[in-house]
């Protein structure tokens, strides 16, 4: 992001989780007990209130997030296995998205699940600034690229409500992400 954008989501962005069929509220379903989660992207943290330290929120705009810094320069300190990019990687030219998507391949293990809500490019926000904003047009051919690249298992991508698309993506191939779900234990911690 540069400073536009970042002044963009600190001074005028709100957030809707209600509005997603997918990719809001509706997450809640299926986050296992166990699962630790990086918000990438946090926006105002609004899992936190829900998930409390299983969760941990980042965002370089944002002073809700428990660190406010950029997924490029973010530094684990604990272990995650699923990792939200809520309308987050989606700023910029492709070399600077995909980098993006590179470090999402090098820090996950196997059996990781990556969730996403990708903006097609539109610059729909109501706000004032989003002229600025320069959208990464997402596709689901570029889910499929990138997931056959950088050795994901593309388990879901469909159209989520306004215009956006909701993607899975599993650490592995697909054989391992069914051995994965014979293993699921079933248990649901947060109803919606
Ligand atoms: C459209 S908002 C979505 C916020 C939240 N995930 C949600 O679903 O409501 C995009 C957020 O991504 C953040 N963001 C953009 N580029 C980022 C990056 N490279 N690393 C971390 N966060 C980023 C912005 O600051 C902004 O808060």
């Amino acid at each position: 992001m540069n400073e536009m954008e970042t002044k963009y989501f600190k001074d005028s962005w709100k957030p809707d989780y209600s509005k997603f069929n997918y990719s809001g509220w509706k997450l809640l379903s299926q986050f296992r007990s166990k699962d630790k989660i990086l918000d990438i992207g946090c926006g105002y943290n609004l899992f936190k209130e829900r998930l409390g330290d299983k969760i941990y929120g980042i965002d370089p705009a944002n002073d809700k997030a428990d660190e406010m810094v950029s997924w490029e320069d973010f530094v684990p300190k604990q272990e995650f296995n699923v990792y939200l990019c809520l309308g987050s990687l989606n700023f910029g030219p492709e070399d600077e998205v995909e980098a993006q998507v590179k470090k999402l391949a090098d820090l996950t293990k196997k059996g990781d699940r990556i969730y996403w809500r990708q903006n097609p490019g539109t610059g729909d926000h109501p706000w004032k600034g989003v002229g600025d904003v320069r959208f990464y047009p997402w596709t689901m051919e570029k889910n499929r690229e990138w997931c056959k690249k950088y050795g994901f298992y593309l388990k879901d991508c469909k159209m989520d409500t306004g215009n956006r698309i909701y993607a899975e993506w599993f650490v592995g191939n697909e054989y391992e992400y069914f051995a994965y779900m014979v293993d699921d234990d079933g248990k649901r911690d947060y109803a919606l």
